[in-house]
């Protein structure tokens, strides 16, 4: 048997109808906050990502699938949505539409070469969305309202968000500085990964995987007491848009998130489940208003976050949520003849036409079993069909909750289902 990669999961049964109810929540909640979907390619040029995501972040420097292609193209699959997000964006010229800022929203699967665990796969799904082309704290406000309202919505309880801001280019100068003052006397106590971070990038040591939960680096300097006079002006514009929605937050001065966009607002929003441990992260984003101009785009701002389907559906689980997920069948045709067998597939392609959820016998079950297959399908209706009925033009319809039976013709019938569905 060949089985499927380490760190990936075949999605099937009930896991399945979940998975699709909650995409179609996350649809409509994005369409009610007017964002319009937008899909690009799994496959992305390495270079994207090692541009997009940051040269120095774990996600580039160790988790990503890189090959060369048959055209001996450097080619990766995408590790998150942003940074192909981005380059759609500008290939598309989506800067110059009359419409601004873009709204946009995914689903996909990304794919990073991590250690799996419950929670963490190296094959995921990300819904997100990326608002592209303004600046106003409003939007931050706005968008870290999303996953909240949609995990609200979906009926999970004891849900966090945690902010924080990173500033501007004049708040990561000076606290670059003093986290590079900080550091310099413990650098011989860090991994080899944190001394090549220390000159190119000093924010990343702060979430490394290896020494971030040192005390070293819990007791490090906090960007957000670097910020500057303007950041600090934004960042209290935020907090009050976010009060005006009545959505509860709570400032994190170490949210730095493991990607290198990132430049004022960050969020993360968590879940208080217990058995959710490493996982208990659902959704994370930020503000990032230079990786378009950096893209080679126009300078244009730009928000966005993203959230792992996998792991709200864990949450769903762990916190025992049920969803109202309706996957009965309106009717189920039952015969026993071949005569009875050409007429039910004629009236179920008839009755599917009609907008009817149907199905048929296909095990030569006897009379006995279908009446079972009916209720495992739950079946409202059971149609139940006699060539005698048949030649008269009848159809005997079997009301599978009060058990009533009635006989009727098909235009009949299809007003009946009309009726009771
Ligand atoms: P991220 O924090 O790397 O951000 O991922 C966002 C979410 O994806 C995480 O909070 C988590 O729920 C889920 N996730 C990440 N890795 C895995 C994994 N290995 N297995 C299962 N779920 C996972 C980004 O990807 C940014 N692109 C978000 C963003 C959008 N920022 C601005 N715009």
């Amino acid at each position: 048997m060949i089985a499927k990669q380490k760190g990936m999961i075949d999605i099937y049964g009930d896991y399945a109808k979940n998975w699709q109810y909650v995409e179609d929540a996350i649809r409509s909640v994005f369409e009610k906050y007017n964002y319009d979907y937008i899909r690009t390619p799994i496959l992305e040029a390495t270079e994207l990502f090692h541009r997009g995501v940051g040269d120095s972040t774990d996600i580039v420097t160790k988790e990503t699938y890189d090959f060369i292609d048959r055209g001996d193209r450097n080619v990766t699959l995408r590790p998150e949505g942003t940074a192909g997000v981005v380059r759609a964006y500008i290939e598309n010229k989506m800067y110059g539409d009359a419409s601004q800022p873009k709204k946009l929203y995914y689903m996909g699967t990304m794919y990073r070469y991590e250690r799996p665990q419950s929670g963490r796969l190296r094959e995921f799904s990300q819904y997100g969305c990326e608002v592209i082309g303004t600046n106003d704290p409003a939007i931050d406000a706005e968008v870290i309202s999303i996953p909240v309202n949609l995990f609200k919505l979906i009926g999970l309880k004891n849900v966090k968000v945690k902010i924080n801001s990173l500033g501007d280019d004049e708040t990561r100068k000076k606290y670059h500085d003093a986290l590079k003052n900080y550091l310099e006397p413990y650098m011989n106590d860090l991994c080899e990964d944190c001394k090549n971070r220390f000159e190119k990038n000093p924010l990343r040591i702060l979430d490394c995987k290896v020494d971030g939960e040192k005390d070293v680096i819990k007791s490090a300097p906090k960007i957000i007491d670097y910020l500057s006079d303007e950041a600090e002006e934004r960042f209290n514009n935020v907090k009050m848009y976010l009060d005006a929605m009545a959505i509860d937050y709570e400032v994190d001065p170490n949210i730095v998130r493991g990607l290198d966009y990132y430049n004022h607002t960050v969020f993360e929003v968590v879940v208080d489940i217990k058995e959710m441990g490493n996982a208990a992260v659902l959704a994370g984003g930020g503000r990032y208003n230079k990786l378009v101009g950096e893209l080679d785009g126009p300078e244009e701002s730009a928000i966005g976050f993203a959230g792992g389907l996998d792991r709200l559906l864990l949450a769903l689980q762990e916190a025992d949520v049920k969803l109202n997920i309706k996957d009965e069948l309106d009717a189920f045709i039952m015969y026993v003849s071949d005569s009875e067998k050409e007429y039910a597939v004629s009236l179920n392609q008839v009755l599917r036409l009609n907008g009817f959820r149907c199905d048929m016998e296909y095990m030569s079950r006897n009379l006995k079993g279908q009446f079972k297959q009916a209720d495992r399908l739950k079946a409202r209706f059971l149609i139940i069909l006699n060539d005698e009925d048949i030649k008269e033009g009848n159809i005997k319809i079997k009301d599978n909750l009060t058990k009533e039976e009635k006989v009727v013709t098909e235009a009949e019938l299809i007003d009946f289902l009309d009726m009771n569905m």
